[in-house]
């Protein structure tokens, strides 16, 4: 029997677990800092691969925080602009000799393609922060759900805040860019990293909509 306490506490996750959305526009208002230290606490909170990095004297995981119109943002506007042509005119090149991945990646392409034509990558620049969790390569390579995981927490930490939140996973192709290492100040190729951007919603999202669980569900024997 779920004592009072209990209850609550799945109310209050629950809420939380509808409420989260990525939000996409964000107004001028910067979030109070010790907001953003509470959402990097809870992506600090997040499960590791313990196995595959717990040997790393180094702690293995980092967080970096970029705050609009600071330095490195501005530094790493151009970079991640930069990426994203390389991985459009890439695919573009493997696409015209591969049809099935022609068919798989169009969407993708075409979103590509939707930042090229706006000049920005929606998330580096247009929020008051964008945010880069970096997490120590190790064995077997695991650290991109490792990040998966830190950047959940920090996503229902933001939503608990009031504070919108938008995954930025063009981040993650940034992990072998010198310059964009640099910027951060680790070495090239040791880490793997994924962002977000972090700020006050400009517009309001309904609780997600999901299917029912019975229809995405087989109870096996
Ligand atoms: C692996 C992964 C990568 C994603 N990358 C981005 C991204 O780069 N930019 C973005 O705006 N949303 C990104 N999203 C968010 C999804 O588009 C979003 O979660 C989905 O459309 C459902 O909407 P909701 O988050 O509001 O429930 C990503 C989500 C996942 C799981």
């Amino acid at each position: 029997m779920c004592s009072d306490v209990s209850e609550q506490k799945n109310v209050c996750l629950d809420q939380i677990l509808a409420d989260r959305r990525s939000y996409r526009m964000f107004t001028a208002a910067i979030p109070e800092e010790d907001h953003i230290r509470r959402i990097l606490h809870a992506g600090l909170l997040a499960p590791y691969a313990a196995a595959a990095v717990g040997g790393s004297k180094d702690y293995f995981r980092r967080f970096f925080v970029m705050k609009r119109g600071s330095q490195s943002l501005n530094a790493s506007i151009p970079l991640v602009m930069e990426q994203v042509n390389v991985m459009a005119q890439g695919l573009q090149k493997e696409m015209e000799t591969n049809p099935a991945l022609r068919k798989k990646a169009v969407m993708f392409v075409q979103r590509l393609e939707m930042f090229r034509k706006a000049g920005r990558v929606p998330g580096v620049g247009n929020a008051p922060y964008f945010i880069v969790v970096a997490e120590r390569k190790g064995f077997p390579p695991v650290e991109l759900q490792s990040l998966a995981h830190s950047l959940e927490n920090m996503w229902l930490k933001a939503t608990a805040l009031e504070l919108g939140f938008q995954l930025v996973s063009i981040t993650s192709q940034m992990s072998g860019n010198a310059e964009f290492c640099k910027i951060l100040g680790i070495p090239t190729g040791e880490w793997e990293l994924m962002g977000c951007a972090i700020g006050f919603p400009a517009d309001e999202l309904s609780p997600s909509i999901r299917p029912p669980v019975e229809y995405v569900t087989r109870w096996l024997e």
